[in-house]
Parts: C-alpha cells; sequence; structure tokens
C-alpha cells in the first residue's frame, strides 16, 4: 500500500486502483499506515472516531507537535531523517521584487521560529490564543505560521490583498491576542503600506482588540520608531491609542527571546483556521486540525508530488492561500524537502521567464501554479522562448490547481512549454481551502495513469466521490451533477468552521445527508477521470482565488444611487471570470454610468481589495427575483453567458427577463457569444 514512509524519489511504485480501494475498505488499516511517517509525542491508538458525525475525527487519543514534526525531527539526533539533516536547505527565499535571495537550512529556520515562538510566549501568547498573520512573502511569514505551531497558537493568516474590512471580519470572528504583520508588500511598481490598513482594521473591529501587533520592517519601507516594548505609545498614530494594542518591532520582539520548546497538543487541536469565501459576505472561518493535517500532507508529498527530502518543491501561491499553507509551508517540512517562496510574479518581474529563473536557479522538482499564471506566460511569451534559454532539467512536474486546466492552457503547456521534456507531465488536480490537499490527481508517486485534458483524473485515496443529481441520485458517467464526498472524509479536510457548527452543517453536510458537498459540480467519464466544470453556488473564481459574489454586492449596495445588484462571474481568458454587476438605481437617482461603473470599481477595492476588481457594471431597471425577493442569479448568469434557460417557476415577474436580455445585449459585453437564447 502506499502508507507511510518516507520518499527517495526511486521508491517501487503501486498501483492506483488497489490502493485507492483499501483506503475506502478499511480507512483505519489505511491511514495508521500513513501515520507512521509523523513521529508522535503520543502514538495513536484509535485511528478515527466517526462517533462525531458530521465531523470525523482522526487520531482523537494521539498528540504531537507540527513544527516539532517539520523542524526539529530532521536535525536532532535519532529523529533526523538522515545524516546532514541539520544542514539541509529547508527554505528558499528568492524575491524577484527586491532581488534578494536567501537560503535557511533546518537548523536555522528551527532557530528562528523557537525565538519567535519564545518572543510570543513572552508576550503571552499560550495554547489555543489565535494570531492573525498578515503578512506578504517574506521569510517572516514562514517563521511566525510554524512558531505558533510550536506553542500550539492558532495561526490566521490573512492574504495580503484584502483591504481592511476583511481584516476586520476575520479579527471579529477569530478574536487574536496577537497581530504579525509588516511594513507593507510589493507589488509591480506600488507599495502597499500594511500599518495603516491594520490600524483602519482594527477601527473597523468590534471584539476586543488584540493585545500586541508586531511589525516586521522592511528596508523598502520608511522606518518605524516604535516605542520600547512596554513604553508609551505616544509616537504612534492616534488611532492606535484608540485600539489598545501595543505595538512592538519584530527585533525590539525577539531580542533575547528565549527559544520555545515544541508544546505537544492533541492530534484534533487546531493547528489554524483559514477564512475562507463563502456564499454570503461573511468568510468561512475553515478550522484545520494538527494530526489528520501532518498526516494527509506527509502521505501526500510522497504519493502525489513524489517529493522528498532534499528535493525542492515550489508552490508558486501565496502563504494567505491554502496552497500556501500545504504545500509552501507544511508539506514540504513534514517530509523534509525544500520549499521555496518566491516574492513576484509569473510576468512583468522583470518579464514571463521569472518562473523558468527560478526553476532552474534553485534546481525545483515540483513546481505548482495556477492556470491564470501560465496563460499570463503564454499571453507575454506565446513560443516560451524565455523558458527555453533556462535549464529546466530538474523539473519533473508541473502540478496546476486553484481552477480548471482547460484544455487550450494544458496543451500550450504540454506541447511548447515543455515540449522536449516528456518526462516531465503536467497535471490538474483539484481541491479547495476546506480539503487542504488534493481530492482528485494522477499520482506521481503512484504508477502514473493517462492524462487527459481538461480533468483532473481521479479521486485520491480517501476520497469517497459521488455525482449527485438534486434529489441525491447518483448520475450516469458523461452526466454533469454536484460533485459529493462521502463521509468520513479522509485526514486533514476540515474539522468545522470557527465557533459556527450549525453553518459548517447548513454549508456543507446538510444538502446531501451523509455527505459532503464541494459546490463544485462536473461529472465522471467512462473510465472514472472526473471533469470539474465549476462553482454550482455564488462563488467567483478570478485567477484561482475565490471570491464571494455576495460580499461584493455587499460592497456595491452601500453606494448611495444603487437600490439593489447582483453580482456574477463573467468569462475571462487570463483569469478564468472576473467579476460583473448588474445594478438597479434607486428612484429619481440620476448618474453618469461612467462615473458609477469608477465609484463602483473603486468601492469593491476599499472594501474587499485590490484583488477584486469589478470589470463592469451595467445598469438595468430591475432583477429577475423570486416570490420570496431572492435573486435568480442562475438565471442572470445563463442569460449573460447566452445559454439556453427555463423560466423558473418561482418567478415573481417572468416580464424582469426580457427586458434583462435587452438591457444585457445592448451593453454588448466582451467575449460573450452574439447569441442568446430561451428553451
Ligand atoms: N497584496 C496587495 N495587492 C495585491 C496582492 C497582494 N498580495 N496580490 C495582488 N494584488 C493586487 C495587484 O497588485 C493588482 O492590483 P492592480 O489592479 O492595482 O494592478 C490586483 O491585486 C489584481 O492582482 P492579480 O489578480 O494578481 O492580477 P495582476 O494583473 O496583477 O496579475 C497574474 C495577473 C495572472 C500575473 C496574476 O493574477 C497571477 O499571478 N495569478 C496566479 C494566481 C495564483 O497563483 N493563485 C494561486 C491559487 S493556487
Ligand atoms: P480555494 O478554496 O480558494 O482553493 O478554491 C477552491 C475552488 O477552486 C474549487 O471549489 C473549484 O471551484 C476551484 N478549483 C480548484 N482547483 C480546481 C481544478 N483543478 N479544477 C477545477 N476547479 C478547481
Amino acid at each position: 500500500m502506499g502508507g507511510g514512509g518516507r520518499a527517495t524519489g526511486t521508491h517501487a511504485k503501486h498501483e492506483y486502483r488497489p490502493v485507492y480501494q483499501t483506503s475506502l475498505v478499511d480507512p483505519a488499516v489505511f491511514w495508521s499506515s500513513a501515520a507512521t511517517a509523523i513521529d508522535w509525542e503520543v502514538a495513536p491508538t484509535q485511528i478515527v472516531d466517526t462517533m462525531a458525525r458530521p465531523v470525523t475525527r482522526w487520531f482523537p487519543d494521539a498528540r504531537l507537535n507540527t513544527s516539532f514534526n517539520a523542524l526539529d525531527r530532521h536535525v536532532h539526533g535519532d529523529t533526523a531523517i538522515e545524516e546532514g539533516g541539520a544542514n539541509r536547505p529547508a527554505l528558499i527565499y528568492d524575491s524577484a521584487m527586491t532581488g534578494a535571495r536567501g537560503v535557511f537550512t533546518y537548523a536555522e529556520l528551527l532557530e528562528e521560529v523557537s525565538r519567535f515562538a519564545g518572543a510570543m510566549a513572552r508576550l503571552g501568547v499560550t495554547k489555543g490564543d489565535r494570531v492573525i498573520i498578515y503578512l506578504p512573502m517574506i521569510p517572516e511569514a514562514v517563521i511566525a505560521m510554524l512558531a505558533c505551531a510550536r506553542i500550539g497558537a492558532v495561526h490566521s493568516v490573512v492574504f495580503g490583498g484584502f483591504a481592511a474590512p476583511e481584516l476586520a471580519a476575520r479579527i471579529d470572528d477569530a478574536e487574536p491576542v496577537l497581530i504579525v504583520t509588516a511594513s507593507g508588500g510589493l507589488e509591480p511598481g506600488r507599495r502597499v503600506d500594511y500599518p495603516p490598513i491594520v490600524l483602519h482594521a482594527l477601527d473597523l473591529a468590534e471584539s476586543v482588540a488584540p493585545r500586541n501587533v508586531i511589525v516586521k520592517q522592511r528596508a523598502q519601507f520608511p522606518t518605524i520608531h516604535f516605542p520600547a516594548p512596554q513604553a508609551a505609545t505616544e509616537s504612534l498614530p492616534s488611532s492606535a491609542q484608540t485600539v489598545a494594542a501595543q505595538w512592538l518591532d519584530w527585533e525590539d520582539a525577539v531580542r533575547d527571546a528565549p527559544l520555545a520548546d515544541p508544546v505537544p497538543v492533541d492530534a484534533t487541536d487546531p493547528l489554524y483556521i483559514l477564512y475562507t469565501s463563502g456564499t454570503t459576505g461573511k468568510p468561512k472561518g475553515v478550522v484545520r486540525d494538527n494530526g489528520g493535517h501532518a498526516v494527509a500532507l506527509a502521505w501526500s508529498m510522497r504519493n502525489i508530488y513524489d517529493v522528498g527530502p532534499g528535493q525542492v518543491m515550489w508552490a508558486a501561491s501565496d502563504v494567505g492561500w491554502v496552497v500556501g499553507h500545504s504545500y509552501i509551508v507544511y508539506a514540504p517540512l513534514l517530509v523534509g524537502a525544500t520549499t521555496l517562496l518566491y516574492e513576484g510574479k509569473p510576468v512583468g518581474t522583470p518579464d514571463a521567464g521569472a518562473y523558468w529563473r527560478v526553476v532552474a536557479e534553485h534546481k525545483v522538482r515540483v513546481l505548482f501554479t495556477a492556470p491564470t499564471a501560465l496563460r499570463a506566460i503564454r499571453k507575454a511569451d506565446p513560443d516560451a522562448a524565455l523558458a527555453h534559454d533556462y535549464d529546466l532539467s530538474s523539473l519533473r512536474a508541473l502540478f496546476c490547481a486553484g481552477e480548471r486546466l482547460d484544455p487550450a492552457t494544458y496543451e500550450w503547456a504540454t506541447d511548447v512549454l515543455l515540449a522536449d521534456r516528456p518526462d516531465c507531465p503536467v497535471v490538474d488536480h483539484w481541491w479547495q481551502t476546506e480539503t487542504g490537499w488534493p481530492i482528485c490527481a494522477n499520482l506521481l508517486g503512484l504508477q502514473q495513469l493517462p492524462i487527459k485534458a481538461g480533468s483532473a483524473s481521479v479521486p485520491v485515496p480517501g476520497f469517497r466521490l459521488r455525482v449527485l443529481d438534486a434529489e441525491g441520485n447518483p448520475v450516469a458517467p458523461g452526466t454533469e451533477g454536484n460533485i459529493v464526498i462521502g463521509l468520513p472524509m479522509p485526514p486533514g479536510t476540515l474539522t468545522g468552521l470557527w465557533r459556527d457548527e450549525d453553518r459548517f452543517v447548513r454549508s456543507y453536510m446538510s444538502a446531501f445527508p451523509g455527505h459532503y458537498l464541494t459546490g463544485d459540480s462536473g461529472y465522471f467519464d467512462d473510465d472514472g477521470y472526473l471533469f470539474v466544470l465549476g462553482r454550482s453556488d455564488d462563488v467567483i473564481n478570478m485567477a484561482g482565488h475565490r471570491l464571494s459574489a455576495g460580499s461584493i454586492e455587499a460592497a456595491i449596495a452601500g453606494h448611495y444611487a444603487i437600490a439593489e445588484c447582483a453580482v456574477i462571474g463573467l468569462p475571462d481568458e487570463l483569469k478564468g471570470q472576473r467579476p460583473i454587476a448588474y445594478v438597479v438605481l434607486k428612484s429619481g437617482v440620476e448618474i453618469d454610468p461612467a462615473q458609477l461603473r469608477d465609484e463602483l470599481i473603486a468601492r469593491v477595492r476599499e472594501q474587499i481589495g485590490t484583488i477584486a476588481t469589478l470589470n463592469d457594471a451595467v445598469v438595468v431597471t430591475a432583477l429577475p427575483k423570486t416570490r420570496s425577493g431572492k435573486i435568480l442569479r442562475k438565471t442572470i448568469r445563463q442569460i449573460t453567458a447566452g445559454d439556453a434557460y427555463e423560466i423558473p417557476s418561482t418567478i415573481e415577474d417572468p416580464s424582469v427577463l426580457d427586458a434583462l436580455q435587452r438591457q444585457i445585449a445592448d451593453a454588448k459585453l466582451p467575449h460573450l457569444p452574439e447569441s442568446s437564447g430561451q428553451a
């Protein structure tokens, strides 16, 4: 069985089907074997407790420390994975924005993490406390996350592209005792100052303020003079005093701090909360445990990515997303591999060869990126001439996720980009913040299956996948339906939503009892390959990032001219989707449509963040609604896409549809089919 153990890159590869079958028939045997890859403080005697359904508790009587597994055991004596573990590179840092490069060995990273953990403990942060990490792609982000894990604190990383109201919503929900931030992030052509955003968020937040804010100062930003620890806060901007948090410079915080030992926690204790967009404006706090997470990620490194000790994995994402949590920070370190933290873009920093420079320079074995990044590179360098200038011989696989790898991009990647590398597969794999690791993939640590363009291949062991119709009946191969996962879900998947069990059950577990609802729709083909076609709910996927239509609508609804609005995702050649708003004006309001559009775009950027740029706002006379007042977004989506649609039986006023169809046609939205029809 493809269970526990360490990757060598040369191990005999098992066949996929028997491994998958074993994982479903006897999950306890399967995952107890996988659990041998982890060093436990108290080893599990019980593998799975399904009595707590719909939650599944993995390794309920075991104890461990995730940072010990990611660092100490690769460094110290008996438990070091192999000779030289301490001096092996753990983290490579490469910034295309500043030109900085750096390497932390396992011993160095352990020291940094232990020191920051000691600094946090000295400030009173303790097991179970929440710590919000709002940092750009600098090594301190990895250090802060692992330091939280070391003392049993629960981190919640917030992506740097989110604006103050989104940060405030997370502060209110997680109630952190500490926020760790930096002087700012670097975007092409501009600096993003974080402290004003944190101050604004603290002003907006209604919960009790955190005790401390630690700021990592960067050379590219003006120095901020913080008061010495424990001193008064006169030199801070005035609003800082109203929120009662003491602000500290990172260097002051760590100076003379003791090195903290790892604190053993229950396998079922939370490691982190990661907020993701739901269908409403309020983000969902996905909770990840310690034990199941460590076991699943270690298993995935060997069996999905085929990466082991000493090999370099580069997930070109951001630590603010789940891909960053799992495959920049935790998984590579859990197996003693080398991870790469890249600050930069696929294009423009300085050119479309940036990724290939990094691969060649750091001998990357596996690159994991979003199809949007490949499309951006292709647009700038259609013949992949820049890529061909670099030695990509270290690359064994290119994995994609975040959105569907469309066949055209897949074909470009295989036939143009990697034309001379038939031994380097391009693998689409499908997953979500909630699952924490891939649900479907072509598992390269097992015997590789044929690749089918447009498909994320087959279910990963542990995931009992089904496609159901609206009534909950399985559909035949080739028929589209709701993709669900039969319970119990495997280790590493979410254990709940932070302090909101009702929403957890409502969002994921109640539509099809006994199953987790992924929110994606798609179909299996006759060979058992899954084709994920898109979301079946109101989540928009832009550049591999998840945005909630509801939160964009909330931002727009606050504009004085707007009576009501509906936001949907419009297909986009580069970013997969982009949000468009249909707005109804309040009666008597007159406003120039171009001015309105600009104001709404600005509002959405201010309220959600720069990553949520609205592409257009179209004024319409009315929106189709049900008799109970619910906006019929699906019908609006169908009309926008020019698809055939049925008039919903619940509609309040069917005549609205004809008018809407006309107004959408008049708006001449780009990239839309010319004809639209009605079934
Ligand atoms: N902090 C602050 N702002 C950020 C940010 C961050 N961490 N990340 C992005 N932004 C800003 C950008 O500067 C941009 O601002 P602008 O509209 O003022 O120029 C805006 O958010 C949109 O960013 P992005 O979606 O990244 O678009 P882009 O045009 O700058 O770049 C791509 C296009 C294709 C290069 C980029 O979308 C990309 O790299 N996509 C891949 C995404 C990815 O890896 N996802 C991981 C999912 S697994
Ligand atoms: P996130 O939680 O932000 O990672 O977004 C998860 C969502 O992105 C999924 O529910 C899908 O809609 C989409 N997604 C991610 N990977 C893929 C993929 N390989 N194919 C199709 N959709 C994907």
